[in-house]
């Protein structure tokens, strides 16, 4: 069984999809950690992310392995753990730029149909996955959370590893993301009309995952 889940950025989508992989004993692959190493590697390398020339020959020489069984993500590129340089605003920023190039799109795909193969019952959750990847997937979630309520908590995250974040730019930072993950030409977040909406604002994530689950109930009686 595939579980698509897409949605805004910060909207607790990896948290969620987590949380409810465990609960519901199915493999768990964030494809946003994919991005998010292709544009490590490009700043490594000092190469702009919207460089396709440079990014494309630098995808030839550019191997990734994940690991997402663990309690944490593990993402190696060319055998480096880089799992802990993945968060920084810089490479959120970069990756959401990298992700609109076609050959980067492309490269994903395979390691993201590669993923899927190992596991009968995956939740799979980035921006394109019940659009693109998985148009047949058996269930579509669309996750959406208030712009205000994003930006408070990751001004808390950031507090939380003692950093000081400043609640207009992150919010900017935030929408800006966005707007680049809606309107690139291939492959853009969208919301389809079959996924199941789930606005986080005012739920915990007990909560998100609880109707998660019933939705995953539900597309199994249809399954069987
Ligand atoms: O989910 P995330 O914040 O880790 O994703 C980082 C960036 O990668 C995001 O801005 C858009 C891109 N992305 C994408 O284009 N398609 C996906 N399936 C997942 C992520």
């Amino acid at each position: 069984m595939i579980v698509a889940i897409d949605g805004v950025t910060g909207s607790g989508k990896s948290t969620i999809s987590k949380a409810l992989a465990k609960k519901v004993g199915f493999a768990y692959i964030r494809t946003g950690s994919f991005y998010r190493a292709l544009a490590y590697q490009a700043i490594s390398n000092n190469i702009k992310p919207d460089d396709e020339p440079k990014i494309t020959k630098m995808l030839q020489n550019t191997k990734i392995d994940a690991d997402f069984t663990g309690q944490h993500v593990k993402i190696c590129v060319n055998e480096k753990d880089v799992s802990d340089k993945l968060n920084s605003q810089e490479i959120s920023i970069a990756a959401s730029v990298i992700s609109t190039l076609k050959p980067v799109r492309k490269y994903v795909s395979a390691l993201q149909k590669q993923s899927a193969e190992i596991y009968p019952n995956i939740i799979m959750e980035g921006r394109d996955i019940g659009s693109v990847v998985f148009p047949n997937a058996d269930l579509k979630v669309y996750i959406y959370c208030d712009i205000d309520e994003r930006a408070r908590r990751r001004k808390a995250q950031f507090e939380q590893n003692g950093e000081i974040g400043d609640i207009n730019k992150i919010k900017n930072d935030i929408l800006q993301r966005d707007y680049n993950d809606m309107n690139r030409k291939i492959s853009p977040l969208v919301r389809l009309p079959e996924a199941f909406y789930l606005d986080t604002t005012s739920l915990s994530i007990e909560q998100c995952v609880d109707l998660l689950n019933e939705q995953i109930k539900n597309a199994k009686q249809h399954k069987n």
